[in-house]
This record gives C-alpha cells, structure tokens and sequence, in this order.
C-alpha cells in the first residue's frame, strides 16, 4: 500500500506535543500506516534554508521541515498568501494588496517545495496538499513529471467569480486548482463556486460525473466538511470542568483569531446594542473575548486590533460599574485544554464570522457542553458550519439588532430546547467527526485507499 504524503505551510511538531488541533489526530493514523510522510513550513526557524527537507522521524509518521529566506517567507506568506489570496478569498477584494514581488515569492516557494517533494516521492505515494498556501503545487509536481495522484482540500471559502476575478490573473489561479485528481471544499456554497468558476472563468465543461473537463483533462470535485476530533475535546471539558468552578455569571463567550474575517467589531456592536435595549441584563452576563493576534505585520490587521480595543473600551466605560466589566478581551492563545473548560461553562458560544470556511470553534464550543445543561450556540449564516449546524441560532453577522435580539433569545432559552437543540447538533458532529471527514476525502481521492483505523489519541 502507498504512503500518504501530506503537505501544508505549517509543519506539525516533531514530537508529537501539540497534536491535539484535529487535523492531526485526524491525519495520524492514515500517515502511520504506511510509514506517511507529512511536509510543512518550520517559519519559526528561518535559518538555514538548504532546499532540501530535513526529516524528523516521529513515532507515527516522519515530519520533513522545510525553511526559507526571510524576506522569501514574508513576500510568500504576509505577502502573495495574506495580503492577495485571503483577503479576495473571504470576499475582502478592498484590502487586496498587489505587489509584482508578492507573486513571485508565491510561485517560487510553491517551485521550490514541488521540486523538494519530488525528490522524496515513491510512485504509489498518494499526496494530499493543504489549503490556499500551496494551491499550484500539483501544477509544479507534474511539471517534473511526477504521476502520483494529487488531492488538495481548501480550508478556506472560495469566493464566486465576480470576487474570484478581482485576483490579478485570476485565470493562472483557477487553473492551478484544475492540476489536481481532486479538489476538496468545505461546503456546497464553495463547490458551486469553483464549478461556476471553471466553468463561466474557464470554459471547463461539467461532465455528467461531476467532474470538470478543462483543459484536456479531467478534475474532481467534493464538498468534505471538515470537523474536530469530538471525543477528545469533549474528554478536555468534562475533566477540566471537575476542578474548576462556572463563571459567577452567565457568560457569552467569542474564541477567534483576531482575524477581520471573524466579524469581531460587529459582535461587540450587537453586544453592546443587547445591553442598551435590555438593562435588566447589566450586571447578570458577561462576554468574553479571547482573540490572539496573528499575521501582525500586515496593515488590515493592525487595523482591526485597534477598532477592537475601541470598541471593547467604549462598551466598558459605556456600562461597566466599579463592581461589573460588560467585556472581558484578552489577546492571547489558550491551551485546548483550558478553552474546552471555558466553553463548557459559558451559557452562550457566539461565532459570527462575515465569512468564514467552515469554524471549527462553533464545533468545538457544541462538543464541550454539558448535555444536561447545555449552552446555545449563536452562529453567522456565513459560517460554513451553518450548513451542517442548522440547529444553532443563526444570525447575520451584519446586523447589530440581529446578534442583540438572538443573544436575549438564547439567554431566555428553556432548558428543554437547549437540550433538544445541543442534541441534534451534538448527534451530527459525532456521525461526522475529523475521521470521518480524512476517510471519506482519501476514498475519493483514489480507488484504493490509503486506508484510515479509527483514530486513538494518545501516542
Ligand atoms: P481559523 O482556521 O480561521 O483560525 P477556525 O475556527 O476554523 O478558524 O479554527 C481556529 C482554531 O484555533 C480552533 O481550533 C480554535 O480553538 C483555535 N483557537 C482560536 N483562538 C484560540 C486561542 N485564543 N487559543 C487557543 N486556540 C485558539
Ligand atoms: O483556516 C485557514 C488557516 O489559514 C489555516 O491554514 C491555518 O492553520 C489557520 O488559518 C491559521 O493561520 P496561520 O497559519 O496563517 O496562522
């Protein structure tokens, strides 16, 4: 049987230490069993870089790190990655930022990591490549003659094409996803768009299967929601809840990447129109915002850390008294296991990105609640969770009034509807956990699998 070979722009750690996110407990047992190989980004490290991976033998699978020149990596990740594709693919084309040196960092790290690949390859290797990062790799592999089947998921949402086209040459990417066996999306929404976009953008033809022909060859396609390891985070909450005590006071809480996708500054406007409208609530909830920074360098970012610290400070000196804070923000990451105990004591989850891929925290929030007292969970119809997840409160993220009327609502909730909502939800998620989502994409992407035990946590 062939190894997996998978490929993302961060490596998993070397030692196994940090493997409880999902993807890689999801990933782990189809890499084990064939001696799998797993190639990724060590940015952290930016040193050395030799052109050739150095490898790392875990227990489980080997993790080949790869390195870049600094001013590469930047041009490549908070550049071509952060500044174009991000912000056109989460419909933000007003925070595009064009630079010619951009795109070629992006075509020369996506060469260089093809060729660096190629190098490791044996011919029944089936290869499975990550997210917007990476996206003309398989383009780059079979430059070099390389026959194995490519998959690539995209982790991120895809715009339609009128969006689609504000990316320069837009054309050059959508081909670049048509070099795989197969592409993998994480909604309906995001597969209509890439059809509509081969299609309309590319005259690639729907064939009855529901590939696309273009270009002379054939490429599949797929809906594949991604999910989370369920059970482990569930274990995280129930052992982490029983020694500590619940919030003193029905708490709403919000757990993103301070990112302007997530619709932070929004949540805080419906929060705050919430307690205007409804005093009897002062002082008997609280909202707590955990949102580490991240791609800190680049301008949108910056930017929406300060409107967020406005706007938390406003609804503080607006409410608060000397006894009572409206919203606690903090800026930091967390470990997994202190934010499922987090989740599972707050009354309210609220995820409500403007536009978002999947999010997993509306999953994780649904899988660390109590299911004799569970929370309510308030998510974006733009969230691509809210496919699945019909369920949850779902709201507009844009409107103020919207996200203050649901939050009274999931606060007033009787106990029996929060059980009968947390059920449904909680049902779906175990039918359609990360396992599930790894072996259903890896029997698609070949005839004969690489094949996938069910997952065990510990290593
Ligand atoms: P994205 O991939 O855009 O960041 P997701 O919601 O799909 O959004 O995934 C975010 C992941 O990062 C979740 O597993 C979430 O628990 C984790 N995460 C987000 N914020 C924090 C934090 N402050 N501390 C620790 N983990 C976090
Ligand atoms: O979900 C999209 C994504 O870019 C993932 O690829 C990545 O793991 C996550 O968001 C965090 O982003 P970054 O790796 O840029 O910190």
């Amino acid at each position: 049987m062939g190894r997996l070979v998978i490929v993302s722009n961060r490596a998993p750690s070397i030692d196994g230490s940090t493997d409880s996110g999902g993807l890689v407990v999801a990933l782990k047992d189809a890499l084990g069993k064939g001696g799998g190989l797993w190639i990724g980004g060590a940015p952290e490290q930016q040193e050395a870089p030799s052109d050739s991976i150095v490898w790392h033998d875990r227990r489980d699978f080997s993790v080949g790190l790869v390195e870049w020149e600094p001013e590469l990596y930047r041009d490549f990740y908070l550049g071509y990655c952060n500044s174009v594709l991000w912000p056109a693919f989460h419909g933000r084309v007003d925070l595009i930022d064009v630079q010619g040196r951009y795109a070629e960092a992006y075509a020369t790290v996506n060469k260089r990591l093809a060729r660096m690949i190629a190098q490791n390859l044996r011919e029944d290797d089936q290869i499975w490549v990550h997210d917007y990062q990476l996206i003309p790799l398989a383009q780059e592999l079979k430059a070099l003659r390389v026959r194995n089947r490519i998959g690539f998921f995209l982790h991120v949402p895809l715009p339609d094409l009128h969006t689609f086209m504000a990316i320069p040459d837009w054309q050059n990417v959508a081909r670049w996803f048509s070099a795989y066996d197969l592409v993998g999306f994480q909604t309906s929404r995001d597969l209509r768009h890439m059809i509509n976009i081969f299609q309309h953008g590319l005259r690639g033809e729907l064939r009855a299967n529901g590939n696309i022909g273009i270009d002379g060859r054939e490429v599949a396609l797929g809906a594949f929601p991604i999910s989370i390891d369920v059970e482990g985070f569930r274990e995280f909450a129930v052992k982490g809840a029983a020694g500590t005590a619940p919030a003193p006071l029905p708490r709403l809480i919000g757990v993103d990447r301070l990112d302007y996708s997530k619709g932070l500054p929004q949540r805080l406007a419906g929060y705050g129109e919430f307690l205007e409208k409804y005093p009897g609530y002062r002082s008997n909830v609280s909202l707590l915002q955990i949102a580490p920074p991240t791609r800190n360098s680049v301008n949108a970012y910056k930017a929406i850390r300060a409107e967020l610290e406005h706007l938390a400070g406003r609804i503080n000196g607006r409410f608060g008294t000397v006894e009572w804070t409206p919203v606690q923000y903090l800026h930091r990451a967390l470990t997994r296991e202190e934010l499922a105990v987090l989740f599972r004591y707050s009354r309210v989850g609220l995820v409500t990105p403007l536009f978002d891929g999947m999010n997993l925290v509306a999953k994780e929030y649904v899988a660390a609640q109590d299911e004799d007292d569970p929370g309510v969970l308030i998510l974006s119809q733009f969230a691509g969770a809210a496919e699945e997840m019909s369920e949850a409160l779902i709201v507009n993220p844009h409107d103020a009034s919207d996200i203050a009327e649901t939050i009274k609502t999931a606060l007033d909730m009787p106990l029996s509807e929060r059980i009968e909502r947390h059920d449904a939800l909680y049902r779906k998620l175990k039918k359609h956990d990360v396992t599930y989502w790894t072996s259903s994409f890896l029997k698609r992407l070949s005839p004969s699998p690489v094949s996938v035990l069910p997952y065990h946590r510990a290593i």
